[in-house]
């Protein structure tokens, strides 16, 4: 990092170079060069110096049901990108996180390998990524304790993503592990020093936190944490199918692993306005717009050309191009997946080696952490 970013930074935030820049890869030159590119275009210098030096990226998916492709253009596609570029990758499947938004977590392993199957569908290399579950990590939650101390009530209260989070949450209270979920987010980021984190717009709050965490550690006992940046994806967030923030639990979202004929039902049903001519206006016409968007991410296009082609076709013409361009977008994509999920003896044995590998890499973070503090 050279210069302090713009106005994005102050969140931790940077924007990711685009799709266009990932068809680029393979060669580590041409994706030094798509790297630059997006620099230009983003302004923003983190971007320039993620394909040179050690960086190491953490992000990961809540084990609570299938991966969408909110999840996928906002972060998965990023990842699948970074890693090709040659960065180190780490994806905690925050197992915790499901008993924090709902009473009782249903089926965990089976979510946890489901979503193994999405990453490895998805591109990311089993190989090199460690993919493992929080709950096999006891020393990462272990700092939870010492970062605790770190943040205050207050600062707790006003995080607008938990205030959401609760406002759909299952519960009928507001259990403790809910009000304090940005610090155990905290704990998953630092544990192994991360410095990038992939995620969407909704986790920015929960970045902030992490590297208030960071900050205070370090000045408090001895530096040993980066303050991660967050890493968005410069696609603008796509809503669900109501309109709302896609997600599983809200059964507005469409799956990766979804079959053509739900794809198309789900579509059929979102929400749109009677106006039959159709243009992008995200402000006024956020149903309208989201459709667009979404046609557009998977043909790699504008979505205002998406609009001017449809002109005066109406919601039911929009409507049928969304789900062509999706279905056919993630047709390579399911058809990998379908043959993965033929074994499922390979997704355990990824999260298997991942935990094993987290561990190792908990274990000694910890130590630091009991040093830097002279407790045991
Ligand atoms: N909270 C994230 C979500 O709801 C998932 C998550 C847990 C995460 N730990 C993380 C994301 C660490 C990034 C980094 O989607």
């Amino acid at each position: 990092m050279t210069a302090p970013a713009p106005a994005p930074a102050e969140t931790g935030a940077v924007r990711a170079a685009d799709r266009d820049t990932a068809a680029a890869e393979s060669t580590k030159e041409s994706a030094q060069e798509s790297v630059q590119e997006g620099t230009r275009e983003s302004a923003n210098p983190l971007i320039a110096t993620t394909a040179e030096g050690h960086h190491r990226i953490l992000t990961g998916d809540r084990p609570t049901g299938p991966l969408h492709l909110g999840h996928y253009f906002g972060t998965l596609r990023n990842r699948v990108e970074l890693q090709s570029r040659g960065l180190e990758l780490m994806i905690v499947i925050p197992d915790y996180q499901a008993i924090t938004d709902r009473d009782r977590a249903d089926h965990p392993a089976e979510h946890a390998e489901n979503l193994v199957l999405d990453y490895l569908a998805a591109g990311v290399d089993p190989e090199r990524a460690t993919i493992f579950t929080h709950s096999a990590v006891p020393a990462l939650n272990q700092l939870m304790l010492p970062f605790l101390s770190l943040v205050s009530v207050a600062e707790l209260s006003r995080n607008p993503t938990v205030k959401d989070e609760i406002a759909h949450s299952r519960q009928s209270a507001v259990s403790g592990l809910m009000f304090t979920y940005p610090v155990h987010q905290a704990a998953d980021i630092l544990f192994c020093k991360a410095d990038l984190v992939p995620v969407g717009q909704d986790q920015l709050p929960h970045l902030e936190v992490t590297r208030t965490i960071a900050r205070r550690f370090n000045d408090r006992y001895t530096a040993l944490f980066p303050e991660p940046q967050a890493l968005l994806s410069r696609a603008p967030l796509l809503l669900g199918t109501d309109g709302g923030k896609m997600s599983k639990s809200r059964g507005n979202a469409i799956a990766l692993g979804a079959d053509e004929d739900e794809t198309a039902r789900l579509l059929r049903g979102a929400v749109t306005d009677p106006d039959r001519h159709i243009d992008y206006d995200p402000v006024n016409r956020p149903g309208v717009s989201n459709l667009l968007l979404l046609t557009a991410l998977c043909q790699d296009r504008d979505p205002r050309a998406v609009a001017e082609e449809i002109g005066n076709g109406g919601a039911a013409l929009l409507k049928r191009t969304a789900t062509e361009a999706v279905n056919e977008y993630l047709r390579p994509l399911r058809a990998r997946r379908a043959e993965l999920a033929a074994d499922r003896t390979v997704l355990r044995e990824v999260l298997r080696t991942g935990n094993a590998r987290a561990n190792a890499v908990a274990d000694r973070t910890l130590g630091e952490v009991r040093a830097a503090m002279g407790t045991f």
